[in-house]
């Protein structure tokens, strides 16, 4: 209900990180469950943008909705800093590469030698960079979404993102579990908030998770606008 006078920046899919012009470090993200959140936001919020990763283009060919195709995470960064303003949600379901390459070469590399060593350099962390944003003031009304991908420890992982990306909600993903996670059409998540809330949901669809996700935002929104 609250959700409806604010906009919501949804992010879904992979990002690529370039070791040569026909190779690249990525993970399986599909951008089913980012898709899937942009579709809920924008039957409830006053307006979304969904800034994806390379993903199947059918996920958002209807889309009513802005798309913002991005590659890298340092594209992801910047395009999620062009959207912010007060008083939005933000909800963080893609899955940035964490590492690239130090140097991106030109031309393919040539196979050579039984061993090859990779020199990597971590990627900016969105929600790290988007904390440090409100703690300087620069935004301070935004409703921070995270997502956890984790195959063990999985709780005390999740609780731990939510506190150093200073999140006011995380969404648990157990992705080795079969009918969770990465690529398929259902999923199985936990939501924690910053007010202590746990809420176990069963195994739905992408589309039903989003919705009960959305809920939970909606619950804990201000009930007014903070005007800045
Ligand atoms: N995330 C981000 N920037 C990154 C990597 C991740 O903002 N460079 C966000 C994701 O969109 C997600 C949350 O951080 O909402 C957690 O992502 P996840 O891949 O589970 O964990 P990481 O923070 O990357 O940590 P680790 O890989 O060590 O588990």
């Amino acid at each position: 209900m609250y959700l409806k006078n604010r906009k919501a920046i949804v992010t879904g899919g992979p990002t690529r990180e370039w070791i040569d012009p026909v190779r690249f470090i990525s993970n399986p993200s599909s951008g089913k469950m980012g898709a899937a959140l942009a579709d809920e936001c924008s039957r409830r919020a006053r307006d979304t943008v969904f800034i994806h990763g390379p993903i199947e283009p059918s996920l958002i060919s209807m889309a009513p909705y802005r798309c913002v195709a991005v590659e890298t995470t340092a594209d992801m960064l910047a395009a999620v800093s062009r959207e912010l303003e007060e008083n939005a949600v933000l909800i963080m379901a893609a899955a940035p590469a964490d590492y690239s390459p130090v140097t991106r070469a030109n031309r393919k590399i040539k196979k050579s030698g039984k061993k090859m060593s990779l020199e990597l350099a971590r990627t900016p962390d969105i929600l790290k960079v988007v904390a440090a944003m409100k703690k300087e003031g620069r935004i301070s009304e935004l409703f921070v979404v995270g997502f956890a991908a984790e195959t063990n420890d999985i709780e005390e992982y999740a609780l731990k993102k939510l506190a150093e990306k200073n999140l006011d909600m995380i969404c648990l993903n157990d992705v080795s579990r079969k009918d969770a996670g990465f690529g398929t059409d259902t999923n199985i998540l936990t939501i924690f908030a910053r007010d202590g809330m746990r809420k176990e949901l069963p195994l739905v669809s992408k589309q039903e998770a989003a919705a009960r996700i959305v809920d939970e935002i909606d619950a804990r929104l201000p009930r007014f606008l903070i005007s800045c």
